[in-house]
């Protein structure tokens, strides 16, 4: 589908809340667990239909810093699966070119997945052909508190002023804060909240919403989101370029 590439405004950067894995599995009389692993799988062709249309990064929110309070099983088979996933997935995205990050808390998971998460990491840091992300034990109160302490931290040490903060300085220190914002949100399975997903990041994407739970997302309902994007007419508060003239 590189057709999408010619004419049409493409998102840079797509973020996405994969929803709906525990009602994917309930209508099969499965467990949660079942639904999260088929949503996983779905994961590859997501990607590859957003790589083919010219998307460079594409940030999964897998596990929110809600999530933990799910019941033990689930949240054990959720890093079971987050851990299969780095070990599977990690030496092909690498031969693809593709950069892999991981963002959110880092210290509520064991040692062996802050190894592999760092080895994903460190193996894919100069690949520059498209940007993986994945947030993890991720909340965007977390985000915007961190970057508020670590800016509170210099005015302590002396090194800048609280009066010479800026909304640059924080979104320096802000997750993400060295690539695009996202351009696009995809939100599947019929919610419409945020969920605490990347609220300064998203200040101004464009929000996509769909019935189809996560593991029934495929490359099809991909193109239909991107081509959705492509109708928007982004704004970003100003007044379109085509209105400028009668505007006055
Ligand atoms: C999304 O699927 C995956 C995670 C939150 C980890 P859910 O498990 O939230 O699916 P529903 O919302 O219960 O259907
Ligand atoms: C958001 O989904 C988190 C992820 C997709 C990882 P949830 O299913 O946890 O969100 P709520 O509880 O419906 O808001
Ligand atoms: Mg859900």
């Amino acid at each position: 589908m590189g057709d999408l590439t010619a004419s049409r405004a493409v998102p840079k950067h797509v973020a996405i809340i994969m929803d709906g894995n525990g009602r994917w599995a309930e209508q099969r009389g499965a467990s949660a667990s079942t639904g999260h692993k088929a949503g996983v799988e779905g994961i590859r062709k997501v990607l590859n239909a957003s790589r083919d249309a010219g998307v460079k990064i594409v940030t999964l929110y897998a596990f929110s810093s809600e999530n933990w309070q799910r019941p033990t099983p689930e949240v054990n088979a959720l890093m079971r699966l987050f851990s299969g996933y780095i070990d599977s997935e990690t030496r092909q995205l690498n031969k693809d070119g593709v950069r892999i990050r991981f963002i959110g808390k880092r210290d509520r998971f064991s040692r062996a997945l802050l190894k592999q998460m760092d080895y994903a990491e460190q193996l894919t840091r100069f690949n520059r052909e498209f940007t993986l992300v994945i947030a993890v034990d991720y909340g965007g109160h977390w985000d915007i508190t961190n970057a508020a302490k670590t800016l509170a931290e210099k005015v302590e040490k002396g090194e800048m002023k609280a009066a010479d903060i800026t909304e640059e300085k924080l979104d320096y220190y802000t997750a993400l804060a060295d690539l695009a914002k996202p351009d696009l949100c995809i939100r599947t399975a019929n919610e419409h909240r945020i969920s605490n997903f990347l609220l300064w990041q998203l200040a101004y994407s464009e929000f996509y919403f769909c019935d189809v739970l996560w593991p029934d997302f495929d490359e099809a309902e991909m193109h239909k989101a991107l081509e959705a994007y492509s109708q928007r007419d982004r704004r970003f508060g100003a007044r379109p370029s085509s209105a400028t003239g009668s505007a006055l």
